[in-house]
C-alpha cells in the first residue's frame, strides 16, 4: 500500500507544475546551460529534503540540466522516502520514456546521463561535511528546517555555486466557499506551525530577509509560488482531490494538537470542507516564495 505521504507528494506534483515561478526556472536553465561540460566535469547537484525525487524528474522533464553527466545526490531525513525514489523514477521513466536503470541508479535521456545517490540524512548535517557542490535545492523545505542552518547548507555549494529554494510557505491558508470559522482555523493551524521546531507560517519572509543579508552569497531573484487548486470542468485535476484532503487531514491534526477540545467550530468546518471536496467545490489558496541565488565564495 502507498505510504499516505508519498502519495501526497505525488498528488502535490501538479499543484506545484502550475506554481513554480517560471523566471527563475528558465534563468536557472540558462545558468547550468553556460557551465561549459568539458572542462568543469560533471554538475553535481544536491537537493535536501529530496522526498520521493519529484523535482530530479521535473527538471528533467523541463530541460533544466544540461547535457552531460549529472551527479545528482537527494537527502532526506526520512529513510523511507529515499527508499521510494528509485521506485518513482522508474515509474515516472515509463511514463515519459525516460530510461532510468539500477546500480547506480541512473536516468538516461538524450545525451544526459544523471546518476542518483540517495541518503537518508538530516540535510544541514549531511551539507556541514559537504562542498563542491554546483546547485543546491531545497523545495518545501526551509518552512520546516530552522534557517539558522541556512548558512550550513549554503556551505555545500562550490564558490559560483547556484541555489533554488522554491515553494517556500508565505503565510496565508485560504479557502473558498467562505466558512464562518475560517480564520479561526487559520490563525490555529498558523500557530501550530510557529510552535514546531524550525516551522514558522512566514517562512517565506524570514528567508528572503536572511538570503537578502547573507554573506558570501547574492539571492538573484524572488518569484512568487502559490499553490491554487481547484476543479476544472466538475473535477479536480490528476490527483489533487487527495491532496487536498491530505491538507484537510494535516489541519485537523495541527489543529487538535494546538486546541485539544476546545474549539467546537472545528468539526463543522472539517466536515463541510470534506463534502466540498468530494462535490469538487472546494477552492484552495496558499502563499509561497521561490529563491534562486549564488554563492560567490564560501559560505
Ligand atoms: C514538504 S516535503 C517536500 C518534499 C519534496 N521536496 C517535494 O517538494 O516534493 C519536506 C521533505 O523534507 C524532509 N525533511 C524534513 N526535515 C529535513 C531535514 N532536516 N533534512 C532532510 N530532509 C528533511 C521530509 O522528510 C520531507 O520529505
Amino acid at each position: 500500500m502507498t505510504d499516505p505521504f508519498q502519495r501526497y507528494l505525488r498528488a502535490k506534483r501538479t499543484v506545484d507544475d502550475r506554481a513554480l515561478d517560471r523566471r527563475l526556472v528558465q534563468t536557472l536553465r540558462g545558468r547550468l546551460g553556460d557551465r561549459a561540460a568539458d572542462t568543469d566535469g560533471p554538475l553535481r547537484v544536491l537537493e535536501v529534503g529530496a522526498g520521493i525525487g519529484t523535482m530530479l524528474a521535473r527538471f528533467v522533464d523541463w530541460g533544466v540540466l544540461p547535457a552531460g553527466d549529472v551527479r545528482y545526490t537527494a537527502v532526506d531525513i526520512e529513510a523511507a522516502n529515499t527508499a521510494a525514489i528509485p521506485g518513482f523514477l522508474r515509474e515516472w521513466g515509463a511514463d515519459s520514456g525516460v530510461t532510468v536503470t539500477d546500480a547506480p541508479l541512473t536516468v538516461k535521456t538524450g545525451d544526459r546521463r544523471i546518476e542518483v545517490e540517495t541518503v537518508a540524512a538530516d540535510g544541514v548535517a549531511y551539507a556541514a561535511d559537504a562542498d563542491g557542490y554546483d546547485l543546491l535545492v531545497g523545495a518545501a523545505l526551509l518552512d520546516i528546517v530552522d534557517r539558522d542552518g541556512l548558512p550550513t547548507l549554503l556551505g555545500a555549494l562550490a564558490p559560483g555555486g547556484h541555489y533554488y529554494f522554491p515553494i517556500t510557505f508565505g503565510g496565508a491558508t485560504r479557502f473558498r466557499p467562505r466558512h464562518p470559522a475560517d480564520r479561526a482555523v487559520e490563525a490555529r493551524y498558523h500557530d501550530h506551525m510557529d510552535r514546531k521546531p524550525g516551522g514558522d507560517s512566514r517562512a517565506g519572509d524570514d528567508v528572503l530577509d536572511r538570503l537578502q543579508r547573507l554573506d558570501g552569497a547574492t539571492l538573484t531573484a524572488v518569484g512568487g509560488s502559490d499553490w491554487v487548486v481547484r476543479p476544472v470542468d466538475g473535477a479536480y485535476p490528476a490527483d489533487e482531490a487527495y491532496f487536498l484532503r491530505h491538507i484537510l487531514d494535516t489541519i485537523e491534526g495541527a489543529v487538535r494538537e494546538v486546541t485539544g477540545d476546545d474549539f467546537d467550530a472545528l468539526d463543522d468546518w472539517l466536515a463541510s470542507r470534506r463534502e466540498q471536496v468530494a462535490a469538487a467545490e472546494l477552492l484552495y489558496a496558499t502563499h509561497q516564495l521561490d529563491f534562486l541565488g549564488r554563492a560567490t565564495r564560501g559560505v
